[in-house]
């Protein structure tokens, strides 16, 4: 069959990875891709918020199945344009992409199914916010009720921050994703992500991972979209995987079939887990980026089977192999990330590498500029393997580190401390 990836980053290469590996994959395109994927599959620039120049183009190259990586053309409705057009999508609709588009509707759904979640209130206006963070005082986690690039959260160890946070979101710091406010409790615990899929009646779990959101070593100084991370997630254990699924996931599953939006696609649930009990922190419609990375590395060429089985409503059918492996990925920032940094530095030493089902490295933010790979973004390079125990798979992926000439990026040198 013929497939189209939509994305850029490393989640879409190791989607494109595993997907390639599989013999029912004829013929990849990736959209718009970088150097990572122009390596393994075509590379296609066309604009992927646009559902309908999404359906043309699936049409004129005879596309038979659609992955979309990014929310943002999820929440836009490229799945449901695909869908109308009758051509299979891995995805879910934009009304079902507001589990997290929107922070009050997953709270929402979480009071409808009684789902274990923080407490919280809900304002539009800056005055009875301020009152409420008065009320109760810090810690507590003000939200930008919107997709806001992962940056719309605060959480506010003292209450002069969370009253700051209520201004910079009604002044529009974030746009319209902050003319409503969600405020939580704070939450205490240890975090990880859970990652299911749901083809509207069926949930079928496909992983576990815990990431690295801060830059520095030991889990210091500021939040990035992920630095590295690992699976499986010690924390969640079979029997509080089993809590998540029948407290958290399960019904919200019902509840989206119910409300007439049934939930297609990977739903990653975001964890606090205490003394044994799941709470939900948020979900997400997508795979995580770095999270895909390690479930890739650790599915294979089984995970088109799997996305197929969700897309194509046969879920209960379907099952995971699973293996008794680990999988780690380190992220290669740019030197400043996640502050400014410098672009089109060139990077030297990816062809020396291994490239097999144990050792692979995945691009983000890179191109090919005058045949050399050069740096584009700010998380650049996934580097990723896989092992019989976490330390074996970590040992892997830093000696590839080791191998790769890149003087304007940095690693975090302790990807996996928590587990180890
Ligand atoms: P989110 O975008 O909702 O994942 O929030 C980003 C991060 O903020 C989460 O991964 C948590 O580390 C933290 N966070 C969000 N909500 C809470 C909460 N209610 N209590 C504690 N930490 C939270
Ligand atoms: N790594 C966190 C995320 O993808 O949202």
């Amino acid at each position: 069959m013929n497939i189209l990836i939509l994305g850029s980053g490393g989640r879409e290469h190791a989607l494109a990875w595993a997907v390639m590996q599989n013999p029912k994959c004829d013929r990849l395109i990736c959209a718009p891709g970088n150097a990572g994927m122009a390596a393994i599959a075509d590379c296609a620039s066309i604009d992927i918020m646009d559902g309908d120049a999404v359906v043309t183009f699936a049409q004129e190259n005879t596309i038979d199945f659609v992955i979309i990586g990014p929310e943002a053309p999820l929440a836009a409705g490229v799945a449901d344009r695909l869908e109308e057009a009758g051509i299979l999508a891995f995805g879910p609709s934009a009304e079902a992409a507001r589990l997290e588009a929107s922070k009050s509707f997953t709270k929402e759904i979480c009071d409808a199914s009684q789902a274990p979640t923080a407490g919280y209130a809900r304002f539009t206006a800056p005055d009875p916010a301020k009152d409420y963070i008065r009320r109760e005082g810090a810690p507590i986690v003000v939200k930008a009720d919107g997709l806001a690039a992962g940056k719309g959260v605060i959480v506010a160890m003292t209450e002069d921050e969370a009253l700051a946070a209520i201004d910079d979101m009604f002044d529009g710091e974030f746009g319209d994703a902050g003319a409503e406010v969600v405020i939580e409790e704070f939450m205490e615990g240890e975090e990880a992500s859970y990652f299911i899929l749901c083809d509207g009646k069926t949930a079928l779990p496909i992983g576990t991972a815990q990431d690295h959101k801060r830059v520095g070593d030991g889990d210091t100084g500021p939040n990035t979209g992920g630095m590295g991370a690992y699976s499986p997630a010690p924390v969640l254990t079979d029997a509080v995987a089993q809590k998540a699924m029948d407290e958290i996931v399960n019904p919200t599953v019902a509840e989206m079939a119910k409300r007439g939006t049934p939930y297609k696609g990977v739903l990653y649930a975001g964890l606090m887990i205490k003394d044994g009990q799941p709470r939900l922190v948020e979900y997400n419609v997508r795979f995580g980026d770095p999270e895909c990375q390690v479930l890739m590395m650790r599915l294979g060429a089984q995970a088109l089977d799997l996305l197929l089985a969700c897309a194509e409503g046969r879920l209960d059918q379907a099952q995971v192999n699973w293996a008794d492996d680990h999988a780690i990925t380190v992220v290669m920032a740019a030197n400043g990330y996640p502050g400014p940094y410098e672009k089109g530095s060139v990077i030297k030493g990816l062809d020396t590498l291994p490239e097999d089902s144990l050792n692979m490295v995945f691009h983000a933010g890179t191109a090919k500029v005058d045949g050399q790979i050069t740096a584009t973004g700010g998380r650049v390079l996934n580097v990723t393997a896989r092992g019989d125990s976490l330390s074996e798979a970590r040992a892997r992926a830093y000696a590839m580190v080791d191998g790769i000439d890149w003087p304007d990026g940095f690693t975090r040198s302790d990807i996996g401390w928590r587990a180890l």
